[in-house]
């Protein structure tokens, strides 16, 4: 009589983990856990980008939960919008809270993790894009077109990593909220490239470069640290290289077939850490992006610090 007891407690236990896996995932493979996870590190940024910088209040605000207790972010407030510019992007900020939700009613995801949104974040690394220290330093949260070029910085990435994360993923769930994710953040993408592209040829204030030949700069310097060739490309172009070798203004980026680039989350956090390794956070993620696939390269830089 002394063995039902263990076996049920052994059978419930069982249960308990399975259904726990179950639920905590979806039943979705665990590539495809990590795959939509990953984003999560994005879309935080900007919910918080968007958020703060046209309301003056962040998630922490709005949507505490979506934080899942994660640390507040640096540095990051209200941008001087005018009132288009500031309705455009409240509508992104409110957005990014949809997409978190999405996300993390599908796979368990973790805390924010801290983010880096200081100003002189985004000015090193406009000054790292235009190769040397701009005077006075280059402020996102100054001007509409500030505001418009930072934003240029983020979106896209976020938009190149699910175009590269959909052919890996095998589940019809996980495929379905990457096609919903990439929709409206290309959608983003599109609408931020048109507005500067309307500015194209004005100067960036007080600087003597334009808008266009900034967010090529931007898109070099992109290039530079993914370090997987051309996925990037600014607002004019040469014409060999804007839609079928045709035509030099380039509202939107695309390979020769006009198709979006993809890229890895490998190459994603070369370019968010600005410091072109996964293994060495910085940039807008001082202590490293969040979730299993960001992690594993922080751990390896952790052997191999340890190993020198
Ligand atoms: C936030 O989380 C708390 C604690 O789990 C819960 O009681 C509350 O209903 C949640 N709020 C929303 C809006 O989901
Ligand atoms: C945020 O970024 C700025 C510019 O790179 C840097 O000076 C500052 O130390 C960073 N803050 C943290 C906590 O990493
Ligand atoms: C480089 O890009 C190609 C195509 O976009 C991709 O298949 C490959 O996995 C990338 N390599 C790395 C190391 O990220």
């Amino acid at each position: 009589m002394a063995f039902p007891i263990p076996t049920t407690a052994l059978i419930t236990l069982f249960l308990f983990l399975f259904l726990f896996r179950v639920s905590s995932g979806k039943g979705l493979p665990d590539s495809d856990v990590d795959l939509l996870e990953f984003p999560l590190n994005l879309e935080y940024l900007e919910a918080d980008f968007f958020a703060w910088g046209a309301l003056g209040r962040g998630i922490d605000h709005f949507e505490p939960n979506l934080t899942k207790g994660g640390p507040k972010p640096l540095g990051v407030k209200k941008a001087k919008l005018s009132p288009l510019i500031k309705d455009i992007i409240t509508q992104f900020a409110f957005q990014e809270f949809g997409h978190l939700r999405a996300i993390q009613e599908t796979v368990p995801g973790f805390p924010r993790p801290l983010l880096n949104l200081s100003a002189a974040s985004f000015a090193t690394v406009i000054n790292t894009a235009v190769g040397k220290t701009l005077e006075p330093p280059f402020d996102p949260y100054a001007s509409d077109i500030n505001y418009l070029l930072a934003s240029y910085l983020i979106p896209y990435v976020g938009l190149t990593g699910y175009v590269g994360a959909n052919p890996k993923l095998k589940s019809s769930t996980s495929k379905k909220l990457v096609a919903g994710l990439l929709g409206v953040e290309s959608g983003q993408d599109a609408v931020i490239r048109a507005l500067l592209y309307e500015r194209a040829n004005s100067k960036v204030h007080p600087y003597h470069f334009t808008v266009a030949e900034l967010t090529d700069k931007i898109s070099n310097l992109r290039d530079k640290l993914g370090k997987n060739g051309t996925k990037d490309e600014g607002l004019i172009v040469k014409p060999a290289e804007g839609a079928e070798g045709r035509i030099a203004g380039n509202v939107l980026a695309g390979d020769k077939n006009s198709l979006a680039y993809d890229r890895t989350p490998e190459e994603i956090l070369r370019i968010v850490y600005a410091s072109g390794k996964e293994t060495h956070p910085g940039g807008f993620y001082p202590k490293g992006a969040s979730g299993n696939i960001a992690k594993s390269y922080l751990h390896h830089h952790h052997i191999e610090f340890n190993q020198v």
